[in-house]
C-alpha cells in the first residue's frame, strides 16, 4: 500500500517535472524569465513587477490563480494558487538555488479539503535529481491535514516520512522552509526543525551537493490517494479550493547560468554565509529537543521503520533521528 502510494508519487513528480521543463522551454521562457503571465488588471501597472513575479512564474493553471492585495495595500506580495475540478495551479522560481535557506508562507485550504494535495518542494533538473518535498494532504472538516516529507539525493528517494502538524495550518500563515548546507538539510516549519538529512556520504550516500534546485510549488488533485488512502475525495462543489502563499525571500545562491563559475561561487559563498558557518554544521540541542519532540508527538509514518518496506533498515535513518 504505502509503496504503491510512493510509487504513483515518484512517476507523478518525475512527469511534471518533465512536462514543466519542457514547458518553459517551449514558450521561451527558460531564457526569458519575463514570459510570467501578468493578471490584467491595468491598477497592476505594466512595469514595475511585484515581488511575486520578480522572483517566480506560474508554470499551471492561471486561470484559478489570484494576486489578493495586503491589509497594508501591497499588491502582488500575496499569491492564492486554486484546484477546481478543471484544473489546478502552480508556479515555479525563476532561477535555481545552492545552498541557503529558502522558505515560504503558506496557509492551507481550510474546510472540507479532501483529496486536495499542496506542495511545496525544490527540485533540480538533471538525469539524477535531486528534490526536498513539503506535500500537506488535505482532509475532511475538522480533521488534521498530513505534512509528508521526502527527499531525493541522486534519484533516489523512497525517503516519506508524514507528520500531523501542532496548529491548524489553514487558519494562518506558516513559515515552510529548508536550510541546505555541505553537511546537512534541516526541513523547518515556523523556524522549528521537523526532519534533518545529515550528509552521509561517508555511508557511500549520494548528498545534495552540486545541482542547484528550484522552489516550485502547486495545488493539485490528489483524491486517487490523499486522504485516508484515497477514500475521501474532493467535494467539488466547495471548489475552488485555495491555497495562499506570501513572503518570498530566500537567503541562497542564485544559479542564473549554471556554468562551473557560478557553482564554485556558490561555494565561496557558502563558505562565507551564516548558513554555512560552524554553528550550522550540526543540530544544536534546541533542535535535537525539537526533533525529540516531533517524533513522540506527531510522526505518523516514517520509512526508517517500515520494516514491511524494507528489509534492512536504510543506513542515513541511524544518523538522521538523534
Ligand atoms: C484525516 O483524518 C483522519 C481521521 O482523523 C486521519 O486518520 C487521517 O490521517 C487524516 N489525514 C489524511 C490526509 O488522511
Ligand atoms: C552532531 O550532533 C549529534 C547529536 O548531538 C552527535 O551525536 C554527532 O556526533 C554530531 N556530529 C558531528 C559531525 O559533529
Amino acid at each position: 500500500m504505502q509503496v504503491n502510494m510512493a510509487t504513483t508519487k515518484f512517476c507523478f513528480c518525475a512527469a511534471v517535472l518533465l512536462i514543466q521543463f519542457a514547458t518553459a522551454r517551449a514558450d521561451g521562457q527558460w531564457n526569458n524569465p519575463g514570459g510570467w503571465s501578468k493578471p490584467n488588471d491595468p491598477k497592476w501597472g505594466p512595469q514595475v513587477p511585484p515581488p511575486f513575479w520578480k522572483d517566480f512564474y506560474l508554470t499551471f493553471g492561471q486561470h484559478v490563480v489570484k494576486y489578493p492585495g495586503t491589509p497594508t495595500g501591497e499588491v502582488g506580495h500575496e499569491v492564492e494558487l486554486g484546484l477546481d475540478k478543471t484544473s489546478g495551479s502552480g508556479f515555479r522560481s525563476k532561477y535555481p538555488y545552492l545552498f541557503g535557506r529558502l522558505s515560504m508562507n503558506l496557509k492551507l485550504a481550510g474546510g472540507n479539503s479532501a483529496g486536495t494535495v499542496t506542495s511545496f518542494y525544490l527540485a533540480s533538473v538533471f538525469k539524477h535529481w535531486c528534490e526536498l518535498d513539503f506535500e500537506f494532504l488535505g482532509n475532511v472538516t475538522g480533521e488534521p491535514y498530513i505534512l509528508q516529507t521526502n527527499v531525493f539525493a541522486e534519484g533516489k528517494g523512497d525517503r516519506e516520512q508524514r507528520i500531523f502538524l501542532w496548529f491548524d495550518p489553514t487558519t494562518d500563515f506558516h513559515n515552510y522552509g529548508v536550510l541546505w548546507n555541505q553537511d546537512l538539510i534541516l526541513f523547518l516549519v515556523d523556524d522549528k526543525v521537523i526532519r534533518v538529512f545529515h550528509n552521509s556520504k561517508d555511508l557511500g550516500l549520494p548528498y545534495l551537493e552540486y545541482q542547484p534546485m528550484y522552489i516550485y510549488s502547486s495545488i493539485w488533485n490528489g483524491e486517487a490517494w490523499a486522504t485516508r488512502g484515497g477514500r475521501d475525495k474532493c467535494d467539488w462543489s466547495k471548489a475552488p479550493f485555495v491555497a495562499s502563499y506570501t513572503g518570498f525571500d530566500v537567503d541562497a545562491c542564485t544559479v542564473e547560468t549554471g556554468a562551473d563559475w557560478e557553482i564554485h561561487q556558490c561555494y565561496t559563498k557558502l563558505f562565507n554565509s551564516w548558513y554555512g558557518d560552524a554553528a550550522h554544521k550540526n543540530l544544536t540541542s534546541q533542535q535535537v529537543d525539537d526533533l525529540r519532540w516531533i517524533k513522540s508527538n506527531y510522526i505518523i509514518y516514517d520509512y526508517c521503520s517500515d520494516t514491511k518496506r524494507f528489509n534492512t533498515t536504510p543506513p542515513e535513518c541511524a544518523v538522521n533521528w538523534p
